[in-house]
């Protein structure tokens, strides 16, 4: 027969060991939870930027009818039909309904000196301010939204015009001044 302490000496090495398995596990825990603590407050802090969402062809016209009424309309006026002889219409027009590029290029880079909009002629007193990085520095989706409006509203019923269209125009002309309607013609033609 064993004595009692041949007993007492096993169990409590396993508890001094049970011991220091748990305080190994607590330590663990409290590291887990310190993390979780830690991440939660940067969570809190500094949220992870969500992937901007595509706009919607619906969308745009509605953002375009907004920033038109923000920006364009003092100049080519509520009903596109601009000021006779000073700020061109819009509505009807050769440049809004013609070749998407002409167009972007106008909305990026500004316009000034003498033009013709149906068959009128503007002589250029005032210009029209440049939208992109030179200019006022709108967004591309910024810019197709506004003229996939400008091309829908009135009597206007040209196809959209998205952001990725306007990128790559910004991007293979990168920085420049303002057009004059010439050089646009010509630019037309390349
Ligand atoms: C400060 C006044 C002003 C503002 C603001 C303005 N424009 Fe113009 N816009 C003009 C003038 C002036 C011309 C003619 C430039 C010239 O004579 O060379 C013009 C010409 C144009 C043309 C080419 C001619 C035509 O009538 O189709 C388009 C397209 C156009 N603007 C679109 C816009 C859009 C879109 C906006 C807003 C994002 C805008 N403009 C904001 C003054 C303005």
């Amino acid at each position: 027969m064993r004595s009692r302490e041949s007993h007492a000496g096993p169990g409590l090495r396993w508890a001094q060991a049970c011991q220091k398995w748990d305080s190994v596990r607590a330590c663990f825990l409290l590291l887990a939870l310190t993390g979780a603590i830690l991440s939660g407050c940067r969570r809190a802090h500094a949220p992870v930027p969500a992937a901007p969402a595509p706009v919607r062809p619906a969308d745009r016209i509605g953002l375009g009818k907004a920033l038109f009424g923000t920006a364009c309309i003092a100049c080519h006026q509520p009903n596109g039909q601009g000021i006779p002889a000073v700020y061109p219409p819009l509505d009807g027009s050769e440049w809004i309904n013609g070749p998407k590029e002409r167009l972007i290029r106008i909305a990026l880079y500004g316009l000034r000196g003498p033009i013709r909009v149906l068959g009128q002629d503007y002589s250029g007193v005032t210009d029209m301010p440049p939208f992109g990085p030179q200019g006022h520095y709108w967004s591309d989706a910024s810019i197709a939204c506004v003229l996939t409006y400008v091309r829908r509203e009135w009597g206007n019923h040209a196809s959209p015009i998205t952001e990725a269209e306007v990128e790559q125009l910004r991007t293979r002309i990168g920085p420049r001044g303002e057009w004059t309607a010439e050089e646009l013609r010509q630019a037309g033609r390349e």
